[in-house]
């Protein structure tokens, strides 16, 4: 017995001497004040057969996404058959363990089936009809978890890089207002959730201005949204600061809460010099662009970890502007950037590994926060 506290002891002085550092302060401690910090969470996290996957998320964050649960194609499998079983234990978990809840998502041009936009013979719908099944859909899924999801991504990647609107099923049908129609119709399931449009690469200049222009439009039709999600699926070399800084300045101009919503860094090799963050591309596999299938190099773990720090420095500079930083996953394993944009490949974009510890990535942004304050 004595000999165990005289361990103790000893522990507890080399820590105060900084020798050695044992602690793991919990990430929503560390932002508390700043913004509120979170994670997309999958089926095994909310139904808690990944034990250790839903401990870090209770430990770490007060802010959850549904990772895939509440995408059409998953919610609304079939035109007259819904499935709320997974997102109506994300929502449970949330609410259990008192977090911010954010659902993800009502209109995207993917992970929807194809049916939505046909009759029953196969041959595609007009313009009233499909604004009839959109609002069937955003009434009934947002109206179930009425004041109980707090956020919804409304609309999901609707511009192109270039500034043009996708060239989506909802604008060919529909034509442009779709977007306005989207929000009026969430807005109208529940005044109270914070509406959100939701992209990546925002800050290209020409993907910015059209953005603006679109939160213009919406405000001008006095349509509510609260807020723009910057994905935030990031590398090594992107984005670019000064466009990061001249976005998250422009949305604020407007009044709105900005928000990183899907972060991660990839540091595999890019597949093609044509790259883009186009989800439904996909490259072929190669083993000379998987180069970590036996582990992270310690020079690479070093080097995610002061992209994180920079990136984190880069965010923190506008804090009082940003209200919300949510991971795309919690830890390496389970990653979508394993699969994407080649399958099974072997990544390593979030703070917490394989093994669920954290890696030198959730300390150098534990460092950069404290060198904040
Ligand atoms: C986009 C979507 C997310 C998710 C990621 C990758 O960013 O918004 O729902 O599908 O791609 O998984």
């Amino acid at each position: 017995m004595k000999k165990k506290i005289f361990y103790v002891l000893i522990i507890i002085g080399l820590s105060t001497l900084g020798i050695v550092d044992n602690e793991e302060p919990a990430l929503k401690e560390i932002f508390k004040g700043h913004f509120l910090i979170g994670a997309a969470v999958n089926n095994d996290c909310v139904y808690e057969t990944d034990s250790k996957a839903a401990e870090i998320v209770k430990k770490h964050f007060n802010t959850i996404t549904a990772e895939n649960s509440m995408k059409w194609l998953l919610i609304h499998p079939e035109n007259n058959r819904y499935d709320f079983e997974a997102a109506d234990k994300f929502v449970e978990f949330g609410i259990k363990n008192n977090m911010f809840i954010v659902g993800h998502t009502l209109i995207w041009h993917y992970q929807i089936p194809q049916s939505v936009f046909l009759d029953n013979k196969g041959n595609q719908i007009k313009r009233d009809t499909l604004l009839k099944r959109m609002r069937e859909h955003i009434y009934t899924v947002v109206g179930r978890y009425k004041h109980k999801v707090n956020g919804w991504d409304v609309v999901n990647e609707a511009i192109n890089d270039n500034g043009t609107l996708r060239n989506s099923k909802w604008l060919e049908i529909i034509g442009e207002d779709y977007i306005s129609k989207a929000f009026q119709f969430a807005n109208e399931a529940d005044p109270d959730a914070e509406l959100y449009y939701n992209d990546y690469f925002n800050e290209i200049p020409e993907k910015r201005d059209a953005i603006m222009r679109l939160v213009r439009k919406l405000k001008s039709e006095n349509i509510r949204i609260d807020g723009v999600g910057i994905q935030g699926h990031w590398g090594l070399d992107y984005p670019d600061e000064k466009n990061f800084d001249a976005f998250v300045d422009s949305i604020n101009a407007l009044g709105l809460k900005v928000m990183i919503t899907e972060l991660d860094v990839d540091i595999l090799p890019k597949p093609a010099l044509n790259w883009s963050a186009e989800i439904a591309e996909r490259f072929k596999y190669s083993p000379e662009i998987d180069p970590y299938i036996n582990g992270l190099p310690p020079e690479v773990d070093e080097l995610l970890a002061n992209r994180y720090a920079q990136l984190f420095r880069m965010i923190l500079k506008h804090k009082v502007k940003i209200s919300r930083v949510t991971f795309w996953g919690i830890t390496d394993r389970t990653s979508w950037l394993n699969n994407w944009p080649i399958r099974g490949r072997t990544n390593y974009p979030l703070l917490f590994d394989r093994s669920y510890k954290p890696k030198k990535a959730y300390f150098s942004i534990i460092k950069i926060v404290k060198s904040d304050q």
